[in-house]
């Protein structure tokens, strides 16, 4: 694992050094590239030197506004940051969009893992109608020129409208001049695997990327979606069949995405009863990256 942050070091030192609730796991035969536990105070921002706010990044016919305030994101002041949906007099929705400073490109002959653990709020499932908390990659590639898909896309856990399905799935190539049709991931639909959840309490989601294929044969590397530790889909080079768009996904730089949509294309739009505040958030005990 490659990274381009300088606050590495840092986050090593903080991982060895607390023992808070929600710390990354100690998995044996890895180690910590890169982490958050976020602790800090109740109502403080996440912290700068590894996350930016994203604001204008509305792709699917979002309704939130995206914002810096602590009332759509903030720690919690228990080592964990939320995500709050609210919605104003007027009707309107604000959430929080968080993306990491840093980039990581799964190294070769090593096996990169990324993880988060995280439960959402535990209002009733009526009440989340147009919610779509996501927890995701995107290519860096396209920071730097290069539309979606072709930048590649490593979903990890998205939901929608509050039901008990959980999907990770992968965007990449597209059509022959970058148009979201067609391609090794089937655009714009994607190449989708779920998982049940067994309700909205704190789970583990994690995206293994394995490169310790002998030889260096692209075919036969794996990207493999976990909830709890159990795979529940796996993507092979050999799947996607095409070296260089595969190297979107496994051999390129990515940065990390969490955020809470509302409305948009694939949940639809809230209802009368979609609810705003904390019984309706995502909750993020950790993110890490981890390599073996
Ligand atoms: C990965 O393994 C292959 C095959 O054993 C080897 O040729 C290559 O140098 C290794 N690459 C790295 C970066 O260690």
């Amino acid at each position: 694992m490659h990274f381009s942050a300088a606050t590495a070091t840092a986050s090593l030192f903080t991982f060895f050094s607390l023992a808070s609730a929600g710390a990354v796991p100690a998995y044996p035969g890895y180690k910590v590239i890169w982490s958050d536990e976020f602790t800090g105070e109740a109502g403080a921002p996440p912290s700068y030197s590894k996350w930016n706010y994203a604001l204008n990044t509305d792709t699917n016919n979002e309704l939130q506004a995206y914002t810096t305030s602590n009332q759509n994101v903030q720690l919690s002041g228990g080592s964990t940051v939320q995500f709050v949906p609210r919605k104003d007099a007027t009707g309107k929705w604000s959430s929080g969009r968080l993306e990491s400073q840093a980039t990581f490109t799964p190294s070769a002959n090593r096996t990169t893992l990324v993880e988060a653990s995280i439960r959402f709020g535990d209002l009733a499932t009526s009440q989340k109608k147009g919610l779509w908390p996501a927890f995701w990659m995107l290519g860096d590639a396209i920071h730097h020129g290069t539309s979606w898909p072709a930048c590649g896309e490593l979903d990890i856990m998205e939901t929608i409208n509050g039901l008990l399905t959980g999907y990770g799935t992968a965007h990449c190539g597209g059509g022959a001049n970058g148009e979201a049709v067609g391609g090794p991931c089937n655009e714009p639909m994607g190449v989708p695997h779920t998982v049940l959840l067994p309700d909205y309490g704190w789970h583990t989601w994690s995206l293994s990327i394995d490169r310790t294929n002998a030889g260096g044969d692209w075919r036969a590397e794996k990207i493999s979606w976990l909830l709890d530790g159990k795979v529940y889909g796996t993507l092979m080079g050999s799947d996607i069949n095409d070296e260089g768009v595969w190297a979107t996904l496994a051999r390129s730089p990515l940065f990390i995405i969490l955020n809470l949509a509302v409305g948009g294309d694939w949940p639809g739009q809230p209802d009368a009863n979609t609810a705003d505040g904390y019984g309706n958030m995502m909750e993020v005990e950790y993110v890490a990256v981890l390599e073996a």
